[in-house]
């Protein structure tokens, strides 16, 4: 038998629906924030992600050749794809630009729980603005869809102006390993590196800047940074906000094009995977041919949000299944168009089971049986059930609606 490929999902309908549920209401987000929605090939030119994307992520990408020898990869992420669209197609737009994206991403990534090799990010980009306030609104955003979907987090603002400061005397590719054992939290690998570069003191001033929870703390470590006071302007503007976060200056990005402030949030409940957003300020455009723009974003990890969540209660549509005898099927299909015209779920019986076969399936499948024999064909009522109570009542159609639409699925 086949199987699908490793890291990959199936969903049935029961894990889509509460998918669904949880994807509309961070749309629902972003829509009242001014976020449109935009969305971009699967793949792309391989280039678009070698150019800044880190070697973490290049490493593990999904690459290949087409047919006319072009090398390409499945989509790693979708910022570069969204700037890349920018410079193609809204360059002229006027600024800023709120733009969303929900999609699917592809890793080649050791699958474990909430670690997949394709997985779906829900994502915004605010292209064009450079102030403290669209950092302030990025990262607001980010904790209003985060607090839509009802998981439990924590979320952490950091600046990478303080690492770089610290790490000001190594060269880029340097500077990257470094940032790149901070990122993974993998201490023992930093010291090594540290001690590879002759740099084995940078340990002790790294660990204190990761323990500081105020900017002042880090400034005294590390000294004054050119942000600094559009990062307090972002924080005051975030407090004001009543935004809950807290100041975490060990956040290096897994990605190489961010500038200025990141921020990650965690899901409490979750184990080793538990970052379920990531983002920042960042500049890509110019890697692209197009100008320079500021930029600031961050993604979801819808998945994990989904692991998090669990098996929270999901509203369930009311299922109605209308039984007929042959005698009943056609005025039956006329009920069950007025079921669905009145937005119903409604569903009828395709295996041309007996009356009672059709009754023993709904008790399986629906809240409500709704039965047409003969009697009902003539009268023009149904006898509407209840499945879960066993009442029984006869109705004219559009009272039977209306009281399905009453009670709910039960
Ligand atoms: P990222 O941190 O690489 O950032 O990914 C964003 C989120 O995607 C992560 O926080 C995590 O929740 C989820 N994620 C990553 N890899 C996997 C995986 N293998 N399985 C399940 N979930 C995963 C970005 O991709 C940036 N483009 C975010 C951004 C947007 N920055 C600015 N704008």
């Amino acid at each position: 038998m086949l199987q699908k490929p490793r890291g990959t999902r199936d969903f049935l309908p029961d894990e889509m629906e509460p998918r669904r549920a949880v994807e509309w209401k961070l749309r629902e987000v972003a829509r009242r924030f001014g976020y449109r929605e935009v969305c971009t090939p699967e793949f792309e030119d391989l280039e678009l992600f070698t150019q800044r994307s880190g070697e973490g992520i290049t490493s593990e990408m999904y690459v290949f050749e087409d047919k006319g020898g072009r090398k390409l990869a499945l989509r790693p992420e979708i910022t570069a794809a969204v700037i890349r669209m920018y410079i193609n197609e809204a360059k002229v737009a006027p600024k800023p630009l709120r733009w969303c994206y929900f999609a699917d991403c592809f890793r080649y990534e050791r699958p474990q729980k909430g670690r997949y090799r394709q997985f779906w990010q829900f994502g915004v980009e605010l292209i064009g603005a450079d102030t403290a306030i669209a950092d302030a609104e990025v990262i607001l955003l980010a904790a209003e869809m985060l607090d839509a979907t009802g998981v439990t987090y924590e979320l952490k603002v950091g600046h990478l102006a303080f690492m770089k400061q610290l790490l000001r005397d190594l060269d880029p590719t340097a500077q990257r390993r470094v940032m790149a054992h901070l990122d993974k939290k993998d201490f023992a690998g930093l010291d090594v590196t540290l001690a590879e570069l002759d740099k084995p003191d940078l340990a002790q001033s790294l660990t204190a800047l990761l323990s500081c929870r105020t900017v002042q703390e880090a400034l005294t470590i590390v000294g004054p940074i050119p942000d600094e006071a559009r990062l307090i302007q972002t924080l005051d503007m975030l407090e004001a906000s009543g935004c809950r976060y807290t100041l975490n200056f060990g956040i290096a990005r897994g990605l190489d094009y961010y500038t200025g402030m990141v921020f990650e949030g965690f899901a409490r409940n979750l184990g080793a995977e538990n970052q379920i957003l990531g983002g920042g300020t960042y500049r890509l455009a110019h890697l692209f041919g197009g100008d320079d723009v500021a930029s600031c974003g961050f993604a979801i990890g819808f998945d994990r949000v989904m692991v998090s969540l669990g098996d929270v209660q999901h509203i369930k549509d009311t299922v109605v299944a209308v039984a007929c005898t042959g005698e009943g099927r056609a005025r039956a299909l006329e009920v069950a168009r007025a079921f669905r015209n009145a937005g119903v779920r409604t569903e009828m019986d395709l295996m041309e089971r007996s009356l009672g076969a059709q009754l023993a399936h709904a008790a399986k499948t629906a809240d409500f049986a709704v039965v047409i024999g003969k009697r009902e064909a003539e009268s023009g009522e149904v006898t509407l059930k209840n499945l879960h109570s066993g009442d029984q009542r006869t109705l004219d159609p559009a009272a039977a609606i209306a009281e399905v639409n009453a009670h709910g699925a039960r």
